[in-house]
């Protein structure tokens, strides 16, 4: 771990982050927990803003906020003076709920539910992101009904292929999302919306994919989307406000991972974008991005107890933690892998090579083959890298009770989420008359949370 740059250690050998300590930390607040540290998140805002502001007349950094949302959060992309994209109704209220300024919100989704035209429409959002034709009459029905225009930008298809995960990969032909530029489903999306008078056309959108481990897939991109824009352009008379290019900037999940930074997405997408414009004699969109994982995900660390030690003879050592699947079910889907530490030892040599295992009722293998200093029962192990994509897709399968979600900053830990118990997984189960028993059942558990 000796390149690891989440490893802060303090005097007594804890891990730290923002400036707590995590043992401290797992003891207040209890395990699994999940920690954010707010400066990196901060950093990286600012980083965003300042790279792009710096090579591009007009810039909007949107934060995409499935890879992790809840009301603080979106408070501190309000104070950094960020835009956010939303994909459903929980998001847009979450949002809505932290004052977030509707007109720097983008609703995104392939499948609009009327919930969310309404509600997209209603709150005034600044960008409502189109993904097919169908859509595009639904919306204009919508703001009709309720009295509004529609600030729109049409997603696009560019046809990219991407070097990631093929589940991650959203801009190439085969995809659900967006109009295909080729066979003309993006030129007929533009030429209808420019006849509709509900619905103001102000740009494209497009998002190649996620956690891509290098730049030269937007070059591509920027030169698909400005030949479709000098297209519009020239054929329907469509001026082009804003070019939203996603996001999809991986990030370091182990120290093999070398992604580029946002000062070399910067270098890669603005000078080309406005050469490219500039050989094409379009004027100079506003630049949008919507990064996700690459604002959150290296400021999260997840903190988890160690119960179980299992050593099989001549194969491996087994670790189980308290969580697993349900907090994080990247390694699952995506095969992602992550790096962890003995937080409580976390100057100790790393050379027990071990698997660590979830504690669902599942092969749930949070990492295959890490190294840590040598595993206790009762130790705390600190994964890293989990800022993006763990708490937004955590689960209560098994009914399991998610964990909290804590915010460190200079040696101050406040919480953004709380833990869950165990009576709010029973709060929404309803019993029908027929299956009734008389007597109420005592609740066990009860002040335990
Ligand atoms: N914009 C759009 C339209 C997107 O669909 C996404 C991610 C983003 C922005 C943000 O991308 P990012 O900067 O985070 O790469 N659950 C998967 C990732 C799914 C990404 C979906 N869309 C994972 O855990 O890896």
């Amino acid at each position: 771990m000796s390149e690891n740059t989440m490893l802060r250690v303090n005097e007594r050998g804890h891990l730290v982050v923002g400036g707590c300590d995590v043992v401290e930390l797992a003891h207040k607040h209890g395990t699994p927990l999940y920690l954010f540290d707010e400066q990196r998140i901060r950093d990286r805002c600012r980083e965003y803003i300042g790279e792009f502001s710096s090579r591009y007349p007009a810039v909007e950094i949107a934060y995409a906020g499935k890879a992790a949302l809840t009301v603080g959060l979106c408070r501190i992309m309000c104070q950094e003076g960020m835009g956010l994209d939303v994909a459903s109704a929980g998001e847009l209220y979450t949002a809505l709920q932290a004052s977030f300024p509707p007109e720097r919100i983008k609703m995104h989704g392939n499948y609009k539910s009327n919930l969310e035209y309404r509600m997209a429409l209603e709150a005034g959002v600044g960008r409502i992101v189109v993904d097919s034709l169908i859509e595009l009459r639904q919306l204009d029905c919508w703001a009709r009904k309720l009295g509004r225009t529609a600030d729109i930008l049409i997603r696009v298809r560019p046809g990219i292929d991407t070097h990631t995960h093929e589940l991650i990969q959203t801009g190439q032909v085969d995809s659900k999302f967006g109009l295909g530029i080729y066979g003309g489903e993006a030129r007929r999306g533009v030429e209808m919306a420019l006849t509709m008078d509900r619905l103001r056309l102000r740009g494209l959108h497009c998002h190649i994919g996620s956690q891509l481990l290098e730049t030269e897939a937007f070059e591509r991109t920027i030169d698909h989307m400005v030949e479709f824009m000098a297209d519009v352009h020239d054929g329907l008379g469509c001026e082009c406000e804003d070019l939203d290019l996603g996001g999809g900037l991986g990030i370091r999940y182990t120290e093999k991972d070398e992604p580029p930074t946002i000062a070399e997405l910067a270098e890669t997408i603005c000078p080309h974008l406005l050469r490219t414009l500039d050989a094409a004699g379009l004027a100079h969109p506003r630049l949008i991005l919507e990064p996700g994982r690459s604002i959150v995900g290296e400021a999260g660390v997840t903190v988890y107890t160690i119960g179980v030690v299992k050593d099989i003879p001549d194969l491996r050592t087994y670790i189980s933690v308290d969580g697993g699947l349900s907090d994080n079910p990247r390694p699952a889907l995506y095969d992602a892998v992550y790096e962890a530490v003995i937080a409580n030892r976390a100057d100790d040599e790393a050379h027990t090579w071990v698997r660590v295992a979830g504690k669902h009722c599942e092969t749930d293998t949070l990492i295959e083959d890490t190294a840590i200093a040598k595993p206790e029962p009762g130790d705390l192990l600190a994964v890293f890298a989990t800022g993006a994509y763990n708490y937004a897709m955590a689960s209560n399968y098994n009914r399991f009770t998610r964990p909290a979600v804590v915010l460190c900053c200079d040696g101050r830990d406040e919480l953004l989420v709380e833990r869950e118990t165990l009576a709010d997984l029973v709060a929404r189960d309803r019993v029908p008359a027929h299956l009734a028993v008389e007597e109420p059942a005592r609740d066990l558990c009860a002040g335990q949370g």
